[in-house]
């Protein structure tokens, strides 16, 4: 029955698919074909989006919202409903990925461009600098004007959609692993006891609150001083690592804090980049003078951005790695870390402008070390006074684990094994017994939130039953 559903589904999503595209295609041939008759200059203001394409846009993102949403009630409560999340997750994922790729790519690439120009040999007087390229197998030379050329072209190009979709994209996925399971995984009952939508709440309006904060200090008199503005912005945000350990999981206050750098980038570009680059190429076609704020004010937010990538690339490759939120001072290693990362690129931005530094790739990579060197693990498991039997662990596992990590989980939330993991026999547990250390020893991020109380006792005992061999005795 739900397969003839979703065959119909498919086919119907396909047709809209089809149709669209092809409206698209002809809206595109008509821009076209303006571009070639040199129609009026304006349109170089309107970017690519006319009217019609952005409601055939958005009308695609509803459909695809409908049909996801018609889905997860068909299945809700199945045994499926697990592998839709699953797949949304690695859809979802995979289009962050590739759009965050392309932003940060072309953020790079600029930064480099702006870094590397030739600004002395050779230039006509209208121009800032010029660059030659070879890449794959091609020859490029691009220029950098002083200001506006004197005729702006029909066709600019615009690098927005690429941060507006890494946004989109990453905020899905928020929901898909974070929001969807809010009670299993973004809420740590240890750390405070908030309804599911009490969370999500917050988490939302902490991005906002971050995007307010952080504007209202670029425009305040601090924002004028480098280094205070860097010192002041800096303290804010581990501010914020802080109180996101106080209130989520600390994995999830990890991605939180990184989303909300995150956010702050978008919100520069849609609000503060992309409208300056709008208003400098109106006054150049209506040949007023530029106001040269715009174009500085558009760079400096640039140049923010460009220090946050990798702090929030670290955010979430660390999700991954128990080590670093499993720190009992979680957001420590989140400040060292996103401090460090940073520090990193502006080595690189200054390596790149032929300015070689001496100090800052050296104490950045000592602050890393640092998070390594603190967040490496107390001396564990304590004093093992007796022989632990296989008997003892197993008891514990039953006991703290196997409402999850069994063939027939009976947790509420989890009813397929997390990550396959089942441990339905003592044999599965000696096998796994390197990952159950890391998780439940030494990081302590086993059982999950600590669902399922497990005590200090109990994580040494399985310590020294591993320490002593971990053998099936
Ligand atoms: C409330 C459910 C729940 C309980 C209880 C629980 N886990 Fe987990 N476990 C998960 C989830 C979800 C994951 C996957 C996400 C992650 O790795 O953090 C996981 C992952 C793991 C992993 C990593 C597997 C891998 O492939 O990397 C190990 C090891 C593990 N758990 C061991 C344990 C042990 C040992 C216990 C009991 C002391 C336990 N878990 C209790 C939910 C639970």
């Amino acid at each position: 029955m739900l397969g003839t559903y979703l065959l119909i589904l498919l086919f119907v999503i396909l047709i809209i698919l089809v149709i669209m595209t092809y409206y698209i295609r002809s809206v595109k041939d008509e821009h076209n074909k303006s571009i070639e008759m040199d129609l009026s200059p304006v349109d170089a203001v309107k970017d690519s989006l006319s009217g019609s394409q952005s409601f055939i846009y958005a009308g695609i993102v509803f459909t695809a919202v409908g049909i996801i949403a018609s889905v997860y009630f068909m299945v809700k409560g199945t045994q499926w409903e697990m592998h839709l999340m699953e797949w949304m997750n690695i859809i979802v994922r995979l289009m962050h990925i590739t759009f965050g790729i392309a932003w940060i790519g072309a953020s790079f690439y600029f930064v480099f461009l702006e870094n590397s120009l030739n600004r002395k040999k050779d230039l006509r007087d209208e121009l800032a600098g010029n660059l030659w390229a070879v890449h794959g197998g091609g020859f490029y030379y691009v220029e950098k004007y002083k200001t506006a050329p004197a005729k702006i072209p029909k066709d600019l190009h615009w690098f927005k959609y690429e941060a507006y979709f890494t946004w989109v994209s990453g905020f899905s996925l928020l929901f898909v692993v974070y929001y969807f399971n809010a009670s299993a995984l973004l809420i740590d009952k240890n750390i405070l006891d908030i309804t599911p939508l009490t969370g999500i709440g917050i988490g939302v309006g902490s991005f906002v609150a971050g995007w307010i904060v952080y504007d209202l200090l670029c425009k305040s008199p601090i924002g004028k001083k480098n280094y205070l503005f860097t010192v002041t912005g800096v303290l804010i945000a581990i501010g914020f690592a802080y109180l996101y350990t106080k209130v989520f999981s600390a994995r999830a206050a990890y991605i939180h804090f990184g989303a909300m750098l995150g956010s702050i980038m978008v919100a520069n570009v849609f609000f503060v980049i992309i409208p300056s680059q709008k208003a400098m190429v109106k006054a150049a076609i209506e040949n007023k003078p530029l106001n040269s704020e715009l174009g500085k004010n558009a760079g400096l937010r640039s140049l923010h951005n460009n220090y946050f990538t990798l702090p929030v690339l670290f955010v979430m490759i660390s999700n991954h790695f128990p080590s670093t939120f499993g720190y009992k001072y979680p957001w420590l290693i989140l400040a060292l870390f996103s401090i460090g990362a940073a520090g990193v690129k502006h080595y690189l931005n200054l390596k790149e402008k032929g300015q070689l530094s001496i100090w800052v790739m050296p104490i950045s990579a000592l602050i890393l070390l640092a998070a390594a060197f603190i967040s490496a693990p107390a001396k564990y498991p304590g004093e093992c006074k007796e022989t632990v039997s296989i008997n003892q662990v197993t008891e514990i596992v039953n006991k703290r684990c196997i409402s999850c990590h069994s063939s027939k989980p009976t947790d509420d939330f989890y009813k397929v094994a997390p990550n396959g993991v089942m441990f339905d026999s003592p044999e599965v547990i000696a096998a796994k017994k390197d990952l159950i250390l890391q998780r439940v020893v030494v990081t302590k991020t086993m059982p999950l939130n600590n669902k399922t109380n497990i005590s200090q006792e109990e994580r040494d005992l399985i310590g020294c039953w591993i320490m002593q061999g971990g053998s099936l005795k």
